[in-house]
């Protein structure tokens, strides 16, 4: 094989109780991408389409990840990418999860896959902390294994995939704004008060359970944030609405996806999701903020081969 194709998905990290730790997969927003073994040593960007990012692979998420793995190889071929950017950039939605995962998935598929998924996880993770400062594996581990996942640890690097209900969909509402991951790291406390980490980890092992269990009752107690939410809604205009008007229309709950702007919520069926997204689609209309909705049901597949 010389050529793949491949379709790598957006994400939604930390849901809401699980900072760095906890993500999972969406089907139906996510970059192309095409990766080519070429004679000429080293990585080569040669296309880029949707997004104004950089070519330099030094530069660039796909390739410092792509860049990673190759150091790793030391082949005597190269590898050409070319990036159909569909998710924007800064949106909360593992933009750059999606670069960084999606070249060293192909590369390991053209070289007759040498690595498992937690070793690319790894590889995709240098490319994360170019755009965010940080290696942290809760986008880049849905993506690649799909459907919910727990990161139990980035050093040794330890993924946990966790089960996925059945019907379980997303909303995701993208106000057109920019946050920088690496920002909105940088406005978090360094230390917490013991009473809200008790909350937090009380909600990370009841969400787990919640999972295993296909139970949506607790599921729905279970996405709440006391830590890190506090602090990041302030940098989304009417957060606060959105979730009233969410909960409202029968959501299970929500919160921040990522580092925001963008921010989900979950919903039992497929009918129960389009009534949220119609509900948030009424009333974030007044606003007059730009704005994107999608529904998705939650991608048990992850990245695949077009
Ligand atoms: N866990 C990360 C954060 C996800 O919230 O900062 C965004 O890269």
């Amino acid at each position: 094989m010389k050529e793949l194709k491949i379709f790598s998905p957006a994400t939604v990290a930390n849901v809401s109780c699980g900072f760095d730790v906890l993500g999972f997969c969406l089907d139906s927003i996510g970059d192309e991408m095409v990766v080519r073994k070429t004679d000429k040593k080293g990585i080569h960007i040669t296309k880029i389409t949707g997004y104004d990012l950089p070519f330099d692979p030094e530069k660039n998420v796909a390739g410092v990840s792509a860049l990673a793995l190759l150091k790793d190889v030391q082949p005597d071929f190269g590898f050409e990418i070319e990036i159909y950017k569909k998710i924007k950039p800064g949106s909360g939605v593992g933009s750059s999860a999606a670069s960084a995962v999606g070249s060293v998935f192909a590369m390991n598929e053209i070289l007759g896959r040498p690595y498992n998924r937690t070793e690319l996880t790894n590889f995709a993770m240098k490319g994360e902390a170019l755009a965010s400062k940080s290696e942290h594996a809760d986008n880049i581990a849905p993506a690649i294994f799909g459907g919910f996942t727990l990161v139990k640890s980035v050093a040794p690097l330890d993924i946990l995939q966790l089960p996925t209900p059945n019907d379980l969909w997303a909303v995701i509402i993208h106000p057109q704004i920019e946050i920088k991951t690496a920002e909105a790291r940088a406005i978090l406390p360094k230390n917490i008060p013991l009473k809200d980490a008790i909350t937090q980890w009380s909600n990370v092992g009841s969400l787990v359970h919640a999972l295993h269990s296909n139970d949506y009752d607790l599921l729905s107690k279970s996405l709440t944030d006391v830590v890190v939410e506090p602090h990041r809604s302030k940098l989304i205009p009417h957060f606060d609405l959105i979730r009233e008007t969410v909960l409202k229309h029968g959501a299970l709950g929500c919160g921040i996806s990522g580092s925001g702007p963008s921010i989900f919520s979950l919903s039992h069926g497929h009918k129960k999701a389009q009534n949220v997204a119609e509900a948030i689609q009424n009333v974030f209309v007044k606003t007059n903020i730009p704005f994107e909705i999608y529904i998705s049901k939650i991608n048990t597949q992850g990245i695949k081969i077009l």
